[in-house]
C-alpha cells in the first residue's frame, strides 16, 4: 500500500530523512517509533504530500507521492486520512460539521440523505451518535479524538496517518481509541501507519514497527522481536539498564518471545537440576494479544554450564550478561 524507496531530505543543512526504505502492506497497521526529533512526523508528512522529500520514491496505493501535481495529489490525499495529537477540530463547529468538513471541501452536499447516513453512520462506529449537536470544548480529549478519527473516515480512504493520535489521552482512554484504530483495521480493512514515541501503543496494535534515530530506519520487525530482546539502539530508547543486577555469580537473560513462554521452565529447571538462583530482573508485557517478555537469573559460577545446557534442551532463547 506504501512503499517508501531510499527517501532522503534536508532542512538546509539538517538531513531529516536518510535512505529511508519501508514497505507497509495493504491492511497492516504499521508503527513508526523514535525519539523527538527523529523524523517521524516529516516522514508521514512525505507520505500524505503535505511535505516534498529531496530523493527517493515514495508510491501510495502504485501512485507516486510528487507534490508538484496538484490535481494527483488532491486525489491522493482523498485517499488519506490523517488524526493528530492536538485533534484539530473546528471550534465554532459541531460534531457533525466537523466530521462533514471534507465533504465540503470536495464540494460534496453534507445533508442530503446519503450523506446524513455516512456521517451518523461513522458517528455510530466511533460511538458519538449523541453528541452530533456537540461543540468541541464539550467533549473530553478521547471524545475529541473520535471526531477527528470519523473526520478522517469520512472521504472512505484506504490509508489512516496517525500522528501522536494518543500522546496527549490518559492510558486508558488511549487504550479504547486503539481499540477502536484495531476495529476500524478490521471491519473496514483500512491500512493505518502509526507514528508515536510511545511503547504501549505500538506494543498494542502494530503488527510491525520501525525505529527510526537522526532520520534513519536503525530497526524493523514485529515488536516483540524488537522490543523484548532490544539491540543496543532501541535499549537506549527504551532506558532500560542493568545496573542493578548483582555483581556475584553469572546473570543469564532469558527471552520468551514464543510457545516457550507458556511452559513452566523456571520451576522446571530448578527442580530438575536441584539448584537454587535468583530472579533477579524482569518484565513480562502484552504484545496483541501475547504475552511476551524476557528475565534475569543469577546463578552460582558452577552451575553456568548445567543452567545453560537446561536452557538450550527447553528451547530458551537466553545470553550471559556482562
Ligand atoms: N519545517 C521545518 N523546517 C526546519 N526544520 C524542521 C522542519 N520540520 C521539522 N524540522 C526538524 O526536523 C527534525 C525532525 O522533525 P520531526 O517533526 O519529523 O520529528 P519527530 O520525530 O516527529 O519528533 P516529535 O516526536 O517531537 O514529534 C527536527 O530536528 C525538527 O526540528
Ligand atoms: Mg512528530
Amino acid at each position: 500500500m506504501v512503499e517508501i524507496v531510499n527517501v532522503n531530505k534536508s532542512f538546509g543543512d539538517l538531513k531529516v530523512l536518510q535512505g529511508i526504505n519501508i514497505h507497509i502492506n495493504d491492511h497492516e497497521i504499521y508503527g513508526i517509533i523514535g525519539q523527538s526529533g527523529a523524523g517521524k512526523s516529516t516522514l508521514l508528512r512525505c507520505i500524505n504530500g503535505l511535505e516534498s522529500y529531496d530523493s527517493g520514491d515514495i508510491i501510495v496505493d502504485g501512485v507516486k507521492v510528487n507534490i508538484h501535481d496538484k490535481n494527483q495529489l488532491r486525489q491522493l490525499q482523498k485517499n488519506m486520512g490523517m488524526i493528530f495529537q492536538n485533534f484539530n477540530l473546528l471550534s465554532r463547529l459541531n460534531v457533525y460539521d466537523n466530521v462533514a468538513l471534507p465533504m465540503k471541501f470536495w464540494g460534496m452536499k453534507t445533508n442530503t440523505p446519503e450523506a446524513r447516513e455516512k456521517i451518523l453512520g461513522l458517528l455510530r462506529l466511533v460511538g458519538l451518535e449523541d453528541k452530533k449537536d456537540a461543540r468541541p470544548r464539550e467533549l473530553s480529549g478521547g471524545q475529541m479524538q473520535r471526531v477527528a478519527i470519523a473526520r478522517a473516515l469520512v472521504l472512505d480512504p484506504k490509508i489512516l496517518l496517525c500522528d501522536e493520535a494518543t500522546s496527549a489521552l490518559d492510558p486508558g482512554i488511549t487504550k479504547e481509541i486503539l481499540a477502536l484504530l484495531q476495529k476500524i483495521n478490521d471491519e473496514m480493512g483500512i491500512t493505518i501507519i502509526v507514528v508515536t514515541h510511545q511503547m504501549e501503543v505500538v506494543k498494542q496494535i502494530c503488527q510491525r514497527v520501525s525505529y527510526i534515530k537522526g532520520g534513519r530506519v536503525l530497526a524493523e520487525g514485529k515488536p516483540e522481536d524488537l522490543f523484548v530482546r532490544p539491540n543496543k539502539d532501541i535499549k537506549g530508547f527504551l532506558q532500560e539498564n542493568s545496573d542493578l543486577l548483582p555483581k556475584e555469580g553469572v546473570n543469564i537473560q532469558m527471552f520468551f518471545t514464543d510457545e516457550s513462554s507458556d511452559e513452566p521452565v523456571i520451576t522446571g529447571m530448578a527442580r530438575n537440576l536441584g539448584i537454587d538462583f535468583s530472579i533477579c530482573w524482569g518484565k513480562l508485557e502484552d504484545f496483541r494479544s501475547n504475552v511476551f517478555g524476557s528475565l534475569v537469573i543469577n546463578v552460582k559460577h558452577e552451575d553456568q554450564q548445567k543452567v545453560c545446557d537446561y536452557l538450550d534442551q527447553a528451547k530458551v532463547v537466553w545470553e550471559v550478561l556482562e
